[in-house]
């Protein structure tokens, strides 16, 4: 069955928990599940923003665990290209970089260890998501409005935010696919990316980015908030998978292998922290 363009969720009334990139990383799927039920969560109120199977060892019993859940999943890159077989994993990284080099090793590897049940899920997850929260109308995608690869970073050109916001009727764009979390506001809307729960933010910790979106008296508010899970059980079974060190060793040193796609502000963050931030919207009305 193809993927249905949209699925909307309806009206939330209560905090949402929103996460990206699971990229078959059972520790860190299992402890934002925790983090859900520690915060009170419930998992009809989480949403994934895609790529659930990836560099690391499990991806079969990480799309599992999001299964059993229940939790709202988008169609990453990663699910189209492993869902209808492709031969490459839809990144969008260049021909020949570092990056196509690593990922050709683990999109192999994933290939094999997923189930035909696994891939008809895949293929069955939407390519857009849509709910309204405090007045919010909210969209999440995975790279773009059109491009499910498309990679926005936080210091890309407000053009590039503008000329995709023009292509979304939402308020609040959720997007995933980039790996590092950021929000661009963009006059009254917000450009929202959770970041990525299986492997770390570039900024030399081993911490993984989740978020929540808390509805308001007027409006809503956005927190990126940082998680510790056991990465050191993670990137033991990366290893005994055989898979690539440069990942391995990411999850350990918060270290990208490649810096391939990154833009040239990203890349001089390189082994810089990330702070928690929280960022607020709150309808033109009120601002008026
Ligand atoms: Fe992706």
């Amino acid at each position: 069955m193809d993927a249905p363009a949209e699925e909307e969720l309806g009206e939330f009334a209560e905090t949402i928990l929103v996460f990206g990139g699971p990229y078959g990383n059972l520790q860190a799927t299992e402890a934002v599940l925790a983090e859900a039920a520690r915060l009170r969560i419930p998992q009809t109120r989480m949403i994934c923003t895609g790529d659930v199977a990836a560099y690391c060892a499990e991806p079969l019993a990480t799309a599992n665990a999001l299964r059993a859940a229940g939790i709202t999943v988008l169609m990453g890159n990663c699910e189209e290209a492993l869902g209808y077989g492709a031969e490459s994993c839809g990144c969008g990284f260049e021909d020949g970089s570092r990056c196509d080099l690593l990922a050709d090793q683990w999109y192999r590897y994933s290939t094999v260890q997923l189930d035909d049940d696994c891939r008809a899920w895949m293929r069955a997850l939407p390519r857009r998501i849509t709910l309204t929260m405090a007045g919010a109308k909210l969209a999440v995608v995975h790279g773009g409005a059109q491009t499910i690869n498309r990679f926005l970073f936080a210091s890309n050109a407000a053009a590039e935010f503008a000329e995709e916001m023009e292509l979304i009727d939402a308020d609040i764009i959720i997007a995933g696919h980039a790996g590092i979390p950021f929000t661009r506001p963009m006059a009254n809307r917000i450009w929202h990316n959770a970041g990525a729960i299986g492997m770390p933010a570039n900024d030399g910790t081993p911490r993984v980015w989740y978020s929540l979106i808390v509805p308001q008296a007027q409006g809503l508010r956005l927190e990126h908030r940082s998680l510790s899970y056991d990465y050191a059980a993670a990137a033991d079974k990366m290893r005994r998978a055989g898979l690539a060190e440069g990942y391995a060793d990411c999850l350990t040193s918060g270290l990208w292998p490649s810096l391939d796609v990154l833009p040239a502000t990203e890349t001089a963050n390189t082994g810089i922290a990330l702070a928690e931030q929280t960022f607020h919207w709150r309808p033109a009305s009120v601002d008026a």
